[in-house]
């Protein structure tokens, strides 16, 4: 493993800050908030677990920017300073062994379930294909704004907390991914119809962070290599929107892909030359890196060492992302930064019902298990079979859920 340095290099990105390898955990939602949205304990123990880890970058899961408009139960909101001394000591404990932590703003749109939300927002009126689902109401131009406002906030509060960075969850089929997707943003005003127009939402948020947080603070975005639909945002609008993003100086592009619907980002394509070369998106990467000057992330299938260290040797990407894997293995990076060879035993997750394992609910469930195991100081249990669970996170969601709706009656 004569090539381990490559991955224990540091990285100087544009606000100054140094990334200490290029290892990052990236986002995951961990769905361990209490049912209003607010901060625990647990996530400063969660957070000194995956410190301790030795990743350069950890990036949150979904921290919401409006608590009444949610991914899914038990998501973080931070809307003003009331969590301040627990947001406080979550970055303190991320960053105790030298790594930054970046937390990742989303706002979810039409994509907040209907036992969170009677009424969500979006772009245009377009329901999704799913009764999971209330279908969206379109938002007026004033909330527009007020969105935006509410990026900026949650920025601002979050810095003072101590967080290097933020992220913009610009994937999977989220608000902003919303505004980019031609499916999706049917609108005639300044934010619809052409791409300039579709891509205003994030660039404004990004400056009205900017302005806000000033140049040391990192501010990062998610975005879609593409949606993986017909009709949607392509892989050329992506590189475009990455080209302006890049002149307007944000600090790092995370590649992924898919939403809701379609979720790519998590199964990647059937191609021989991704089972090789293991990561989802790097053929994208490698495009997109002739376009822009900021550094890249690309998440989705990493699992040897092999791989990550050829795809930042080869220049495709210049950081790993790796979701699932930290996981099942907080260590991991340590592990890799040693060259041992290291191969996560990351694998699909089954309950032998077919009908089941082919809900994204599933998968997200078993993880979210784990995560939630870590959060209160434990192992995690990867024996722990498919169908308990998700019949353990489906009770907690409905517990929760429960609450939600009592604080909002
Ligand atoms: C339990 C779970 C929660 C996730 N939550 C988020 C999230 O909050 N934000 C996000 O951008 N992606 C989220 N993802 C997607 C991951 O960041 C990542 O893109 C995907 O899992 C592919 O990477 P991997 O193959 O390394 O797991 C989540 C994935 C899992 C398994």
């Amino acid at each position: 493993m004569s090539n381990q340095s490559t991955l224990s290099t540091p990285l100087k990105l544009r606000s100054g800050l140094t990334l200490k390898n290029r290892l990052c955990k990236s986002a995951m939602n961990e769905a361990i908030a209490t049912g209003e949205g607010r901060v625990v304990r647990q996530f400063e123990v969660l957070y000194r677990t995956w410190a301790e880890g030795g990743a350069g970058l950890l990036v949150t899961g979904n921290v919401m920017v409006d608590k009444r408009h949610a991914n899914e139960p038990l998501a973080v909101a931070v809307e003003d300073e009331k969590d301040a001394l627990l947001l406080q000591l979550w970055a303190n404990a991320a960053k105790s062994k030298g790594a930054q932590i970046w937390a990742q703003l989303s706002h979810p749109g039409k994509q907040s379930p209907k036992f969170l939300n009677s009424a969500p927002v979006a772009p245009s009126a377009i329901p999704l294909a799913s009764d999971m689902f209330v279908p969206p109401r379109e938002l007026t131009e004033t909330e527009i704004e007020d969105i935006i406002q509410r990026f900026t906030t949650t920025a601002s509060v979050l810095k003072t907390a101590g967080f290097d960075g933020v992220q913009l969850h610009g994937a999977h089929g989220y608000l902003i991914s919303q505004f980019l997707s031609p499916n999706h943003n049917k609108r005639t005003d300044k934010w619809g119809g052409s791409l300039e127009n579709r891509m205003r939402f994030v660039t404004e948020v990004y400056k009205s962070i900017r302005a806000k947080v000033g140049k040391k603070f990192a501010i990062g975005i998610k975005l879609n290599s593409s949606d993986f639909q017909k009709g949607g945002f392509t892989n050329e609008e992506s590189i475009e929107v990455c080209k302006t993003l890049d002149k307007l100086g944000i600090d790092m592009i995370e590649i992924s892909g898919g939403s809701w619907e379609n979720p790519v980002n998590r199964k990647g394509n059937l191609k021989e030359s991704t089972k090789q070369r293991e990561a989802y998106f790097l053929e994208f990467s490698e495009q997109l890196k002739k376009n822009v000057s900021a550094p890249i992330m690309v998440t989705g299938g990493f699992r040897s060492q092999r791989a990550m260290e050829e795809a930042v040797e080869s220049g495709a990407t210049d950081i790993v992302g790796l979701a699932r894997p930290f996981a099942i293995d907080p260590d991991l990076a340590n592990k890799i930064l040693k060259g041992q060879g290291y191969l996560s035993t990351v694998k699909p997750i089954s309950t032998g019902i077919k009908k089941i394992d082919d809900m994204a609910i599933m998968e997200i469930s078993w993880y979210t298990d784990q995560i939630r195991r870590m959060s209160e100081g434990k192992d995690p249990k990867t024996k722990v079979r498919g169908l308990i669970s998700v019949a353990d996170v489906l009770f907690n969601f409905w517990r929760r859920g429960q609450q939600v709706k009592r604080v909002r009656a």
